[in-house]
């Protein structure tokens, strides 16, 4: 049977190869990596919870392309900024949101413009509805850039749309409000959506004042703006799977109602999670307080361990739950994250994982319960001992 070649290979990569041994010798692995806020000992109100995904209109299937009205209109007064729930369209999850803009956007072969490094999972999301998603570098100076020149002469007959992410896995860099204006002009010079990815959007750590908060912000943009969301950040709810995209700028309309044509060849989002959406958005607020508590201990943390270790730093947090230490690259970030886990049983990724240019960089989870993140990081700079 000939597979289709849009899938990747199914060789596993040496850092989970070596995982994946490590946890079959039954080894304890001090992992710096995780994400998935419920294996991170947070405190969830579960009895409203599972109530609320008990609600009597599970019982019933009435499906709705564009997601139940109750549901999109606690969305959109969750977030505010003057969205109303006929902007919204319901998914099973962000992945899923990108799925349909892919599909609602390109034909086979064209183009996807996505500054990096980044979130990996683009490329393969773009790949799978047969787009090429192509990375633009950004650029550190002080703080995290986008190439807007480079971003300008990438733009091809084939281009389609820019995806940025706000604030951006792993850097944690807002949009500014210039690089807003820019790149909205860019985009509706160029005759391109752009999507803009606001997960991370409620978890600000160090943010610049001249940040763009949300594209919420713009209420009318010169370009096609989806911003995309979802409960996975929002509520520390992943597995409720709920995500959502707000359409702004031209044609906002139009372009919901094709995205309802392709949502209603799957009617993938759940009655439980429809259902629950407004209960569950009124517990996210104290979810989110508790995860900003962890990610600003564990940055402290990083700080006070790195304090007195000129060869070793780290880059600003202006959001999301990812921070990068800078690292002599005095051999591959693989290679060095191979090595510690191998030695020290300690697993961090490395910046190549991310597209991030060069050596030099290791990416950590600040969302880790603060022991295991202290004790992690403490064997971690030992290894980095000069
Ligand atoms: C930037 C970014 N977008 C989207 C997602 C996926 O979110 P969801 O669980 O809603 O598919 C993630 C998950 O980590 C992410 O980091």
């Amino acid at each position: 049977m000939r597979l289709s070649s849009r899938l990747p290979g199914l060789e596993p990569n040496a850092l989970s190869a070596a995982l994946a041994t490590l946890r079959a010798e039954g080894r304890e692995v001090l992992d710096l990596t995780g994400s998935n806020p419920t294996c991170c000992g947070f405190s969830y109100p579960e009895a409203e919870i599972l109530a609320a995904l008990a609600a009597p209109a599970v019982l019933a299937y009435d499906p709705d392309a564009r997601g139940s009205a109750s549901a999109r209109a606690a969305i959109a007064s969750h977030h505010g900024h003057g969205l109303r729930a006929d902007d919204l369209l319901l998914t099973a999850s962000t992945s899923e949101a990108y799925g349909l803009l892919f599909k609602l956007l390109g034909d086979p072969g064209d183009e996807v413009l996505v500054p990096s490094p980044s979130y990996p999972l683009f490329e393969w999301l773009a790949r799978l509805e047969g787009l090429v998603a192509r990375p633009v570098q950004s650029y550190f100076h002080d703080r995290w850039h986008l190439d807007l020149g480079a971003l300008e002469a990438s733009v091809t007959e084939r281009t389609r749309a820019v995806v940025v992410v706000n604030p951006n896995n792993p850097t944690g860099h807002f949009l500014s409000q210039s690089e807003w204006t820019a790149l909205t002009g860019l985009c509706a010079r160029r005759g391109l959506a752009l999507l803009v990815d606001e997960v991370f959007a409620d978890y600000a750590l160090e943010p610049p004042a001249d940040r763009l908060a949300t594209a919420l912000l713009d209420p009318t943009p010169p370009c096609p703006v989806f911003v995309l969301s979802g409960l996975s950040k929002v509520a520390i709810l992943p597995q409720v799977k709920l995500g959502w995209i707000a359409a702004r700028g031209p044609d906002a309309a139009a372009s919901l109602e094709s995205l309802a044509f392709l949502a209603d060849q799957y009617l993938s989002v759940s009655a439980s999670a429809q259902a629950a959406a407004p209960a569950l958005l009124a517990l996210a607020l104290a979810l989110q307080e508790q995860v900003r508590t962890r990610l600003h201990t564990n940055l402290a943390t990083l700080d006070r361990l790195l304090a007195g270790l000129p060869h070793l730093s780290r880059l600003p947090v202006e959001g999301g739950w990812s921070a990068l230490l800078r690292r002599p690259a005095v051999d591959s970030d693989q290679a060095f994250a191979q090595r510690l886990l191998e030695t020290r049983g300690v697993l961090v990724h490395p910046g190549s994982f991310f597209d991030l240019p060069g050596d030099g960089h290791l990416v950590l989870s600040l969302l880790t319960p603060p022991n295991r993140f202290g004790q992690g990081l403490a064997a971690l700079l030992e290894a980095l001992r000069p």
